[in-house]
């Protein structure tokens, strides 16, 4: 139930395994450090990743009302992985999973929220639109390793959102390059700046890049994302920016009222 809910953005991306969950988790994080009040709803059905990043194993509460989202690090969560056992995968066809979300994304009560991050599957498809269909996106942030492979990717997920009609917050470079821990020495893996290159040819902000880094991993697996787990870091700093960057993007989108277009599908 989302009456209260000022903004939903989904976090996408047209590749798997660039770093959405991990994007999604720490920057829904990084605004409720701002004083916003946030929730953070994982729609991978194919694998979701919150309640092992936010070190959750209970399963929510259920009400006459509906579902009772867990509060953890100072954000409501929500998974698809609660009401999937652990370990089963889903193996259900398109129309089923659309089934499953929608019921699920209007189950959950949110609360009067400023901001609900949404960590979306990998690629285009059935979870976007099932999203898009359900609820009034504010926009889309759009993850991307640097290299050309993972932004052709990129250019497709964009077009896919654009076609549902849902604005492009921006775009957000993962393991952006790596700094050395024994010598301070900088690499860039796997190139460079190509997320800055997919947001000019999208005509839209790139909101800001995130370093490849062991803390970045090993706080999603502890249960305790580097935004909460590490403050101070560097790395968490990149996520502050992104977050005060996202912040000035969602006042420009409202002012051009671009944003609240109500969804019809494709
Ligand atoms: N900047 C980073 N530095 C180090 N490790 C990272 C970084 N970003 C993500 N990872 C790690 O890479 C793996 C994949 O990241 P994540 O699960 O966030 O990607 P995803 O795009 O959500 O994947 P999927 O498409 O499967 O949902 C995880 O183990 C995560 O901890
Ligand atoms: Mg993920």
């Amino acid at each position: 139930m989302l009456q209260n809910v000022k903004h939903v953005i989904a976090v996408a991306s047209g590749k798997g395994g660039v770093g959405k969950s991990t994007v999604a988790a720490n920057l829904a994080l990084a605004l409720a450090d701002t004083g916003a009040a946030t929730g953070l709803l994982d729609l991978d059905v194919y694998g979701p990743s919150v309640p092992i990043m936010f070190g959750v194993r209970a399963q929510p509460e259920g009400t006459d009302h509906g579902i009772v989202p867990i509060f953890k690090h100072g954000i409501k969560i929500f998974s698809i992985g609660f009401l999937t056992e652990r370990g089963t995968p889903i193996m259900w066809r398109g129309p089923m999973i659309g089934k499953f979300l929608s019921e699920a994304m209007s189950n959950v009560l949110w609360g009067a929220l400023d901001y609900l991050i949404v960590d979306m599957p990998p690629g285009t498809g059935d979870a976007a639109l099932s999203l898009a269909q359900a609820m009034p996106v504010t926009g889309t942030i759009i993850v991307t390793t640097p290299q050309d492979v993972a932004l052709e990717d990129v250019m497709r997920s964009a077009h896919m959102f654009e076609r549902l009609r849902v604005p492009l917050v921006g775009v957000v470079e993962n393991m952006s390059y790596y700094v050395c821990p024994h010598c301070g020495a900088r690499d860039e893996i796997f190139s460079y700046g190509g997320g800055r290159k997919a947001a000019e040819e999208l005509g839209v902000p790139f909101l800001g890049e995130v370093p490849l880094n062991v803390a970045i991993r090993t706080g999603g697996d502890a249960g305790v994302p580097i935004v909460r787990g590490a403050p101070q870091s560097p790395q968490a700093k990149a996520f502050a920016e992104i977050a005060a960057n996202v912040v000035a993007r969602l006042a420009e989108l409202v002012e051009t009222e671009s944003a609240f277009v109500p969804m019809t599908g494709l």
